[in-house]
């Protein structure tokens, strides 16, 4: 965090987002009727999840990146054929305990075993379940447009690793935003509650409490826009005025109309998101879209 705001232009990490009252926000946000990635994501899952369950088989551990309360996997699951195990990775510890916990009462077959983990990072997963077959990878919510391009290449490679550490990996489920028109892609990132301005102020007050620092929560304004050469919603807080904030003991001096860039959301054609998935490693196979042309799933599989 101290890196970032030292940074010109001064940057955070996405993942600082999700803490317990940040994941709470991020749920309303999906509930909100401009942020339509999820509704359209969980209805493309629904509409075409005999045909998804086939590609991801039977007897299968599915290890979800990024699970929050895994509603969407409950689709999967529904449709699958004996899913054996489901390892949830979440950075919000106390939301995928929870999370673990519905699931579990809801399939008391499935072996539930959450991994409260960063997945930005190398994952070490405990050894496959007995009786799984073959693991796949579900990662929804486009939050592999969350990660700059390189970023992005550097997870699908080391979620090919997690996946197929022992051979039997057998491909990686992907939710993706697709570029649209920006008008869309702006009110999706600028709900007229309020939500989406509270869940990147949560930043803040999060530092507060968390480091120590003294941000001003009136000090900044949550603005989101799209930004058409990058393909990618740009989400900020800006001062609103010249002001000093402390960090752990340090001093940040922010000029009026200075920004923290605090998230970026790159959005795919469906040919750009298969070529990034094949420098990475990875051959894509399906893809499932919506008549709107608003999101893809990719099935992605193993070479060879
Ligand atoms: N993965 C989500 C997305 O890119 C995350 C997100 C939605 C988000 N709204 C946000 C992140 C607002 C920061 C601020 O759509």
């Amino acid at each position: 965090m101290l890196a970032g705001l030292a940074r010109t232009p001064r940057s955070v990490p996405p993942k600082f987002f999700y803490d317990a009252a940040g994941s709470a926000l991020f749920d309303r946000i999906c509930e909100l009727p401009e942020y339509y990635p999820t509704r359209t994501e969980l209805a493309l899952l629904r509409a075409r999840a005999g045909e998804i369950a086939a590609c991801l088989g039977a007897d299968a551990e599915i290890v979800e990146f990024g699970a929050g309360s895994s509603r969407k996997v409950r689709v999967l699951l529904e449709a699958m054929q004996r899913p054996r195990s489901f390892l949830p990775i979440d950075i919000s510890a106390e939301h995928l305990h929870a999370a673990a916990d519905a699931l579990r009462a809801d399939h008391p077959g499935l072996d539930v075993r959450p991994i409260a983990a960063d997945f930005s990072r190398a994952i070490a997963l405990p050894a496959r379940h007995a009786q799984a077959t073959r693991r796949v990878g579900f990662f929804p919510g486009s939050s592999i447009g969350n990660f700059s391009p390189d970023e992005a290449i550097a997870f699908l490679r080391r979620a090919r690793e997690t996946i197929d550490h022992d051979g039997c990996g057998a491909g990686l489920l992907i939710g993706v935003d697709r570029v649209k028109e920006p008008a869309r892609l702006q009110a999706a990132y600028n709900d007229a509650a309020g939500v989406t301005a509270a869940f990147n102020l949560n930043l803040l007050v999060r530092a507060n409490r968390e480091l120590g620092a003294n941000f001003a929560l009136d000090g900044f304004a949550h603005h989101a826009y799209y930004e058409p050469r990058l393909q990618r919603v740009e989400m900020h807080l800006v001062s609103r005025r010249a002001q000093q904030v402390r960090v752990c003991g340090h001093v940040f001096d922010f000029a009026e109309g200075e920004t923290l860039h605090t998230e970026n959301s790159h959005k795919f054609t469906v040919d750009g998101f298969r070529a990034l998935a094949q420098r990475a490693g990875w051959q894509p196979r399906a893809v499932w879209c919506d008549d709107q042309q608003l999101f893809s799933i990719h099935w992605l599989g193993l070479p060879g």
